[in-house]
């Protein structure tokens, strides 16, 4: 099914003729500072809550000179509690910048407006249009749920072919007419109606075109970033148990767990032989059981470790250890120190259980 352009924007004009949000702050007195602003504390952050922060704002600094002017102290001080305050920092120096390079007049041509720091493709179309009225389309992210489920695009609109796929249709789609309440339209249509989760399509004036309501696909659109694949380490961990006591060892100041206390490792292939001597090389003891405990995957960014617990119980025979940096860990008078997530684990879920006598797996 191909889409007309014409239709589409009919219904969605409609649409924003009866529900459009038409009273917002920013959308009275418009010049481009006022849209300007609007937009960049939109980006991210919900209408409602941008509101309150946006008048007082506008109060403190209603033109470009005020707030080229002002410190940026202060205008962190207003954006305190909006979050992203990159943002912040972004529109004082642009202010400074329309100052310089554009006679502190808001630039009113893409080129321009995409130069200032914190202006993207989509900020740069939404002012251009809103304030303008100049057909620029926007790609934010209300933009890329409506038009994902839309025509029922299922990769993941992070790629680059995507992405270009729905710029190219947001392009086709923007009216040369009434861009200004297009522009609204689409990002309200997306922020109301076509919202994350579930979408009220029986509200909708495009759900007879809508790929995604049609296969009641919606809540899968847009695609989540795919997952990457990363590699799987694997690795034991040796608990030498000592009846309550058990053997921890300083980490390294680098690497993963940096300066925590964990467990010996032994990345080699279980062998029992292997670890006597791995045993006999670092405590002089005797040798009760080599229990193989149950493996779990433990996830970090960049690979999986799974990880094979390998329960040791011994009986010291001297308190010599030939191991710098290790402690003797007391499970009824445990120490203050650092543990990594999966040796407390191991150390609070099974180590208990092991001792209730279920070793046995
Ligand atoms: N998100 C970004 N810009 C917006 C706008 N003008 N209206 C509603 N949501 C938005
Ligand atoms: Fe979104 Fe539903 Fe409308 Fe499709 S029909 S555009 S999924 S609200």
């Amino acid at each position: 099914m191909r889409l007309n352009p014409k239709s589409f924007q009919k219904k969605i004009l409609d649409w924003f003729d009866k529900n459009g949000r038409k009273n917002l702050p920013w959308q009275q007195n418009k010049t481009p500072y006022r849209v300007w602003i609007s937009e960049i504390m939109l980006q991210q952050t919900q209408v409602a809550t941008v509101i309150p922060y946006y008048l007082k704002f506008i109060d403190r600094f209603p033109d470009i000179e005020t707030l080229a002017n002002a410190s940026q102290d202060e205008v962190m001080h207003y954006w305190t509690g909006l979050g992203y305050y990159t943002r912040a920092k972004n529109i004082w120096q642009s202010a400074k910048r329309i100052q310089e390079y554009f006679s502190g007049q808001f630039p009113n041509n893409f080129l321009d407006i995409e130069s200032l720091p914190g202006i993207g493709r989509s900020t740069a179309g939404a002012i251009l249009s809103i304030a303008f009225k100049q057909a620029h389309p926007i790609l934010d992210g209300n933009v890329k749920r409506v038009l994902t489920r839309l025509m029922g695009v299922r990769e993941w609109p992070g790629e680059k072919k995507t992405s270009e796929k729905l710029w190219q249709l947001s392009e086709e789609l923007t009216p040369a007419e009434r861009v200004d309440e297009y522009t609204q339209a689409i990002m309200d249509l997306g922020a109301t109606l076509c919202v994350r989760g579930k979408p009220a399509c029986h509200r909708c004036p495009l759900q007879k075109d809508c790929i995604a309501h049609k296969k009641g696909i919606q809540k899968n659109l847009p695609a989540a970033k795919p997952k990457k694949k990363i590699p799987v380490r694997e690795t034991h961990f040796l608990m030498l148990q000592d009846k309550d006591k058990i053997f921890l060892q300083k980490r390294p100041p680098s690497g993963i767990w940096a300066n925590l206390w964990a467990f010996p490792e032994f990345p080699e292939k279980f062998s029992t032989a292997k670890i006597k001597k791995w045993i006999a090389s670092t405590v002089e003891c005797e040798i009760f059981k080599i229990t193989r405990l149950e493996n779990f995957r433990h996830t970090f960014s960049h690979f999986h470790l799974d990880i094979v617990p390998v329960l040791i119980s011994i009986k010291r025979k001297n308190k010599r250890e030939i191991m710098p940096d290790f402690h003797w860990y007391d499970l009824k008078n445990p120490a203050q120190i650092g543990l990594p997530a999966p040796v407390k684990k191991l150390l609070f879920t099974w180590i208990p259980r092991i001792k209730r006598g279920m070793t046995s797996l």
